[in-house]
């Protein structure tokens, strides 16, 4: 029988920040996966809708669906027996509509048997934000660069460099957390502001590109693992060279067909 893992959950996260034990999270996108990087120690899962870039290869995260999001999530919820689950709501489904973003939220933790959702930007989806966890649904927030407005920033480079922005975002993390979320994104921005933000804040923030001062850090999986070759910002740090892996591996096999030495016989029945 297996042995009963106690869950990580928002609770934990805020016992880790107040003894200032950093928090590690990866996105996962299926169930091999999460169930490795579950087994490895990772507390905070991610079905990040990066999903659209490193899984089915769009440019940008905007063209993931809400269906789409919840398959992955599905998968990543069965391979995690202890971390805790956050999907991320993709573009269009809660910017907007405050109802249809709980409608969103909902199906999402009742069909994927997620623990929390992810949702990007400030004061400008609170109302969506507030009747989400009106609904007693766990919201992590996203500031900084939020990938579903890219085509607004106009790029991929670092944000809130200049003072307006800085303070836009000091802003909005004090009107998310006020609001009552769990924990807090803060993507490619300044090493300072994120550690003046995370010294204000009472919740946990989650740096990715925003130094070491962040209460946990963040990477996309397939970023950090090297699957994924053209994507080489400063802050990603590689801890494996699996594309060669995989490629070495698969050009074995091939040979191995080819020159009839797979399979041997003691690969074959009688
Ligand atoms: O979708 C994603 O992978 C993310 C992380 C970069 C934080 O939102």
């Amino acid at each position: 029988m297996e042995s009963k893992v106690k869950r990580i959950t928002t609770r934990t996260l805020a016992e880790m920040k107040a003894r200032k034990e950093p928090i590690t999270m990866l996105t996962a996108y299926d169930y091999t996966f999460a169930r490795l990087l579950d087994e490895a120690g990772i507390e905070v899962l991610l079905v990040g809708d990066s999903a659209a870039n490193v899984i089915a290869g769009y440019e940008t995260t905007l063209p993931i669906t809400l269906d789409e999001m919840i398959y992955h999530g599905k998968a990543v919820v069965r391979g995690a027996r202890r971390a805790m689950v956050v999907v991320d709501m993709p573009f269009g489904s809660y910017q907007g509509d405050s109802k249809a973003a709980l409608r969103a939220a909902i199906r999402i933790m009742k069909e994927t048997g997620a623990h929390a959702v992810k949702v990007e930007g400030g004061e400008t989806i609170l109302d969506s934000v507030q009747r989400i966890i009106s609904a007693g649904i766990p919201v992590m927030g996203h500031l900084g660069l939020t990938p579903q407005s890219i085509y607004q920033f106009g790029g991929y480079r670092v944000r809130a460099r200049e003072a307006a922005e800085a303070e836009k975002l000091r802003q909005d993390a004090r009107l998310l957390a006020k609001a009552g979320i769990f924990a807090l994104v803060l993507e490619k921005i300044p090493a300072s502001l994120a550690k003046e933000v995370t010294e204000s804040l009472s919740i946990p923030t989650i740096g990715i590109g925003a130094g070491v001062h962040c209460d946990g850090q963040v990477l996309v999986l397939h970023d950090m693992l090297g699957l994924t070759q053209a994507f080489s910002p400063r802050f990603l740090r590689r801890y494996a060279d699996m594309a060669h892996i995989v490629s070495t591996a698969c050009q074995r096999y091939i040979q191995d067909v080819k020159n009839r030495t797979f399979p041997s016989p003691e690969e074959s029945y009688e």
